[in-house]
């Protein structure tokens, strides 16, 4: 083969010598390029003598009349590729300059090289961005940058090349993520030992680990680190695979894919723009001044009034909220505090930087536990699916900052754009009632004893009863995983209350409430309200009696049936223990008040709204319940903000149940 490569231009140097005309204006080309840049003696192109198609490295077509190849690797080249020069050689298919001293950027008019199916430039010293003027080299088949000094971000423009099967970029100063390359033709591909951040994309992700070694930022399949960043960069795109097209044509673009890869350009052109909003916001912000940055937990309201330094007022202030929303739409999104925002200090890129794992993905969006970089972890939850505008969802989110109780989970700060909509809350360890109640059952966990089950059932009631009480506001998702616990039982607290509102009407509020929690009448009027919460409750406290979730579908065997019924079917029959949760079998004379539970919990998933009681009533019972079977601990003797003036005193002696841990 290389024998070949090599007889064949003295082949044709025979065959075709003096056979035709002469490539004048590439010769002119030729000679302003090699005059305008220092090489070594070895090329001995001459003016006067010889055709420009028998100079070193110059190859021509048949008939001598353009030259198609110019290839100069290491012949000690240095300096700038001087402009107007190899840019005139319109027919060229092939340049290398490989292996030289060459410098400076790659010059603009290497657009005009339309033709061009390889460009070889790598081992030379060429800086600046990614050249612009490659993106119009679209026959492309091998591009070489490496070992090289280029700088900034690959661009997703490289997508342009849509006939590309060699991308080497290795050894650069690249950096940023990388974009989406999804090029179907694509089979060789080399971005190592770059500043390259962020994940690396699905569609590159069939390329080995070599391919990305020595950036140490990247992370994701197939390189071993993980990534831990809070928003995956690029989305994979709706680019073909390369298995899709093979079938078809192997050198021509189906229009499908063509289609594919503009209206990926297009998804992640938006992405990127996205993401410069935020850098571009983050700079203004750091032009006004920041001062509060790297002073984590500093005073509340200090803290809040840092973010909206270009004001000086606090974020919670409302003149704050509507002067941001009035101001633009989407230029001066950031984050916000609520309140007080509960003491935090840090904005969107810290959030950005966090390092993130998902929680759990909910009806109304997924959430993630974010660890900041000063150490601090919160809850984000990305809203999906929101249709409140913008000035809606502030308003929304400032009511309910206005609730203050110790049994619900207060929204520290928001972020409203175009695109993402995200909720900040605290962080407890401790995780979900849910979690808690069916997590890796049977496989030597500590299961919920009864107290803690009584405890917890009483505080979600009490957190409820204030949103139905003094706060005026209808929870809309009560269920066991949005029950948080804390060490202390009696501290548990309901989360994801009171976002009803920023989904609009429709079947999505009904498809919001889980299913197993959804009082019956909520499927036709599509709306959830104090009722139906009460409904809601009463499934959670059937829960913690049974320790069967709601929404498994293997309840009593026969699927479709709720908890409620199933209940009421088992209790019917015969009243028996059956009913209760295997894990609570263990402790003794807690049956009475299981038995009176069930009772205060069937009354509360009663089929007929108005057959259900009130929460103020449902806690007061819970709480003479709790009473009678003289637990005092339950009573919190702390800083817990009272529901109601109604609520009776109770003897506050702050022991636990000597029950508790006796098992027999
Ligand atoms: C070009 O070739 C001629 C004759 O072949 C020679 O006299 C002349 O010195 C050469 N010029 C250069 C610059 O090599
Ligand atoms: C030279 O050959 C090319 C095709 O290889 C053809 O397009 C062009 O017209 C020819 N030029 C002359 C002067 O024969
Ligand atoms: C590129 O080619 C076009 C026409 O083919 C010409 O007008 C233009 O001057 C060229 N640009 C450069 C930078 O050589
Ligand atoms: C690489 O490029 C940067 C500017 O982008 C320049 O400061 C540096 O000197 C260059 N390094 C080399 C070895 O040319
Ligand atoms: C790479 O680029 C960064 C700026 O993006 C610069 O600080 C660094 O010195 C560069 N490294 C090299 C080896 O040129
Ligand atoms: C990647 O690096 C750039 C600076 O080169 C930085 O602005 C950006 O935040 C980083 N992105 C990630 C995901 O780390
Ligand atoms: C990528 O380039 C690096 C450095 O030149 C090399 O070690 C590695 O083998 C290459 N990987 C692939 C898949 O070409």
């Amino acid at each position: 083969m290389a024998f070949l490569e090599l007889i064949l231009p003295i082949l044709f140097f025979f065959s075709l010598r003096g056979a035709a005309g002469e490539p004048t204006a590439d010769r002119a080309a030729l000679l302003s390029f090699i005059s305008r840049i220092p090489h070594s003696p070895r090329i001995k192109w001459n003016a006067s003598s010889s055709s420009a198609c028998d100079w070193v490295g110059v190859t021509c077509n048949s008939n001598r009349t353009a030259v198609l190849e110019l290839r100069l690797p290491g012949v000690g080249l240095i300096g700038q590729i001087p402009p107007g020069t190899i840019s005139r050689l319109s027919s060229l298919r092939v340049l290398s300059l490989h292996a030289n001293r060459l410098f400076g950027p790659v010059p603009g008019d290497f657009s005009n090289l339309t033709l061009l199916r390889s460009l070889y430039l790598q081992d030379n010293l060429l800086s600046g961005g990614f050249p612009p003027a490659i993106h119009s080299l679209t026959r492309l088949a091998r591009l070489d940058l490496s070992g090289n000094n280029f700088s900034g971000e690959i661009p997703f423009s490289v997508n342009n090349l849509a006939r590309l099967t060699g991308l080497f970029l290795q050894q650069n100063n690249f950096s940023g993520v990388l974009p989406s390359v999804g090029i179907p033709s694509l089979t060789a591909f080399n971005v190592s030992y770059n500043s390259l951040n962020g994940s690396i994309p699905a569609t590159l992700q069939k390329f080995p680990a070599s391919s990305f070694a020595g950036n140490l930022q990247l992370c994701g399949v197939p390189l071993a680190s993980h990534c831990t960043s809070f928003f995956p960069s690029p989305a994979p795109s709706p680019i073909p695979s390369p298995g899709s097209l093979t079938g078809k044509s192997s050198n021509k673009l189906s229009t499908n894919a063509i289609v594919g890869i503009a209206v990926a350009a297009g998804v992640v052109a938006l992405i990127i723009g996205l993401i410069c909003l935020f850098f571009l916001c983050r700079s203004v912000r750091r032009r006004h001044g920041r001062t509060g940055k790297g002073a984590p937990k500093i005073p509340a309201a200090a803290g809040a009034g840092v973010r909206s330094g270009e004001t000086g007022m606090t974020s919670s202030s409302k003149e704050d909220i509507v002067g941001a929303a009035g101001a633009g739409n989407g230029e001066r999104n950031r984050l916000v505090f609520v309140g007080t925002g509960g003491g935090y200090s840090f904005d969107l890129e810290d959030l950005l930087r966090a390092s993130a794992e998902v929680l759990g993905k909910g009806s109304s969006g997924t959430s993630y536990k974010a660890v900041l970089e000063e150490g601090t972890t919160v809850v984000v939850k990305r809203l999906k699916d929101v249709s409140a505008s913008k000035r809606d969802f502030e308003l929304n989110i400032e009511t309910l900052g206005k609730v203050h109780h110790q049994n619900l989970l207060p929204v520290r700060a928001y972020y409203y754009s175009k695109d993402e909509k995200l909720l900040v809350f605290d962080y407890l360890a401790a995780g979900s009632l849910s979690s808690n109640l069916h997590g890796s059952r049977g496989s030597g966990r500590t299961p919920l004893d009864w107290d803690s089950r009584m405890r917890i059932a009483l505080a979600a009631g009490r957190g409820l009863a204030h949103l139905h009480g003094p706060a005026r506001l209808v929870h809309g998702n009560v269920k066991a995983s949005n029950v948080l616990l804390r060490p202390d039982p009696n501290s548990a607290a309901l989360s994801d209350y009171g976002l009803g509102p920023l989904f609009g009407p429709g079947p999505a509020p009904v498809n919001r409430l889980a299913a197993g929690y959804r009082a019956p009448e909520v499927v036709e009027t599509r709306r959830a309200t104090f009722k139906s919460d009460v409904y809601s409750f009463g499934v959670l406290l059937l829960e913690l009696l049974t320790g069967k979730a709601p929404n498994q579908s293997s309840i009593g065997g026969e699927d479709g049936i709720d908890l409620p019924r199933w209940v009421q079917s088992v209790v019917r029959e015969e009243w028996t223990a059956e009913v209760f949760d295997v894990e609570l079998m263990r402790y003794a004379n807690v049956e009475e008040e299981m038995v009176q539970l069930l009772q205060i919990a069937m009354a509360c998933a009663s089929v007929v709204p108005d057959a259900r009681p009130e929460m103020a009533d449902v806690v007061r019972m819970m709480e003479e319940l709790a009473g009678n079977a003289s637990r005092g601990g339950i009573s919190e003797g702390d800083d817990v903000v009272r529901v109601s003036s109604d609520e009776p005193s109770k003897p506050a002696s702050g022991g636990r149940s000597p029950r508790a841990g006796s098992s027999p």
